[in-house]
């Protein structure tokens, strides 16, 4: 377990140096099988396996989701044991942030939608925390989770607009037995409300089966009504898009593949989720 940004920084070189192949997976913890499946992979393809925790405040548009964000280090550590990783850097937020981040990125019309729309400077954050982290950790191959569709898109621009010298890696959504996608934020939610947020799987499901046919603004109607008559659900928005510019698609027609996106409310928590269609 590494806190400081210069051991990190000289135990990575040297390893690259001594021509290690470098795996990355930065997480903010409360890590459950989402993370592991990444951590698993990495182990599989590298020499090396590094896991970040940090929960990155200036990724937070919400100051209480920031406050009431789980941190579980202890248990994430014994996790981390289990799937074999080898270094965790886990630093504090001073260490990190020695002074007030000014950084101004831009992501053109990725960041125009969904997320980028609802989480105001949310993606600035991301864009910050995840450069600083992959110059520390100097990684061949980074992990990301398809769970975070945007963060992903917005990651890949990141890596070729600055030039940094590593293999972006994507695997998709682990869930639970109910569809419900796994989530650190999870943690909050009774069990009843688990039981509710599945809902949202379901909404996905419903939305992919009817698009081959009926028309985009009326399946989104329909998912938006599904989701208003559960109780403790707030739908944010509901998106058919493309995969891969993340742009509203308004016809199927020509369309191979959509990603259909959403955020909502329930009870305590955001969450979010999306699903991949194949229309061929
Ligand atoms: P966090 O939410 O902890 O997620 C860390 C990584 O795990 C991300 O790439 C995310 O997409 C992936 N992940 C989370 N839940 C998943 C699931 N159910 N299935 C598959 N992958 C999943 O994303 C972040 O942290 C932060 O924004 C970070 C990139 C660390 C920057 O602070």
């Amino acid at each position: 377990v590494i806190k400081q940004v210069s051991t990190i920084r000289e135990k990575m070189q040297a390893l690259r140096c001594s021509g290690k192949r470098i795996g990355f997976v930065p997480t903010m913890g409360a890590l459950h099988e989402g993370h592991l499946q990444l951590l698993r992979a990495s182990a599989r393809e590298n020499d090396i396996t590094v896991c970040s925790i940090f929960v990155n405040p200036t990724q937070f548009n919400n100051p209480n989701d920031y406050k009431l964000y789980p941190r579980t280090s202890e248990q994430d550590i014994r996790l981390l044991q289990s799937v074999n990783c080898d270094y965790l850097f886990l630093p504090d937020a001073q260490e990190v942030y020695t002074q007030q981040s000014l950084l101004k990125f831009s992501f053109g019309e990725l960041e125009t939608v969904m997320e980028g729309e609802h989480r105001p400077g949310h993606f600035n954050g991301v864009a910050t925390i995840v450069s600083k982290l992959f110059h520390y950790t100097l990684p061949h191959k980074a992990y990301f989770g398809q769970k975070d569709l945007q963060q992903v898109a917005i990651v890949r621009q990141l890596v070729q607009a600055l030039s940094f010298d590593l293999e972006l890696v994507c695997y998709p959504t682990v869930r639970e037995e109910s569809g419900l996608a796994m989530s650190s934020r999870n943690e909050r939610l009774s069990s009843e409300q688990r039981q509710i947020a599945a809902d949202l799987y379901k909404a996905l499901k419903m939305a992919a089966a009817m698009l081959p046919e009926k028309p985009v603004q009326s399946v989104k109607k329909e998912v938006a009504d599904y989701l208003k008559s559960r109780d403790q659900i707030e739908l944010e928005y509901f998106e058919v898009a493309d995969p891969a510019t993340l742009q509203p698609v308004q016809d199927v027609k020509n369309a191979k593949e959509v990603a259909l996106c959403l955020a909502a409310q329930v009870g305590p928590v955001r969450l979010i989720d999306n699903l991949l269609v194949n229309l061929n």
